[in-house]
């Protein structure tokens, strides 16, 4: 038997800009939600090294590059990409339902 998983719709995949990223919160999550290319990505949206929100970080193709102290993360994967980062961020699944961006999330 799989594990029961539950969608969370985050926001309108229109809202987030291509090449952009927009900050969520939902439910006591605090979110980035991107858009690359018409790819939608989600990650945490704190940076794991400080206060940075990614959200509002530089994105150069798949990598966000953090506004306090340019570490960088691969969005799609959430692994690190610059120094001085060293935890990845988490990342979420993603489904593009009727237009909603949602994630994949565990039921409890
Ligand atoms: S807070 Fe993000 S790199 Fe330091």
């Amino acid at each position: 038997m799989s594990d029961a998983v539950s969608l969370m719709d985050l926001c309108s995949a229109s809202e987030v800009p291509e090449g952009g990223s927009i900050k969520v919160e939902k439910d006591g999550l605090i979110l980035a939600v991107f858009n690359l290319g018409g790819r939608f990505f989600v990650t945490d949206d704190a940076c794991t090294h400080g206060p940075g929100s990614l959200s509002e970080g530089e994105i150069d193709g798949e990598v966000v590059e953090c506004n306090f102290h340019n570490g960088a993360f691969h969005i799609p994967s959430g692994r690190v990409e610059a120094p001085p980062c060293m935890v990845p961020i988490r990342t979420y699944a993603v489904q593009v339902i009727d237009g909603k961006v949602c994630i994949a999330l565990a039921a409890a």
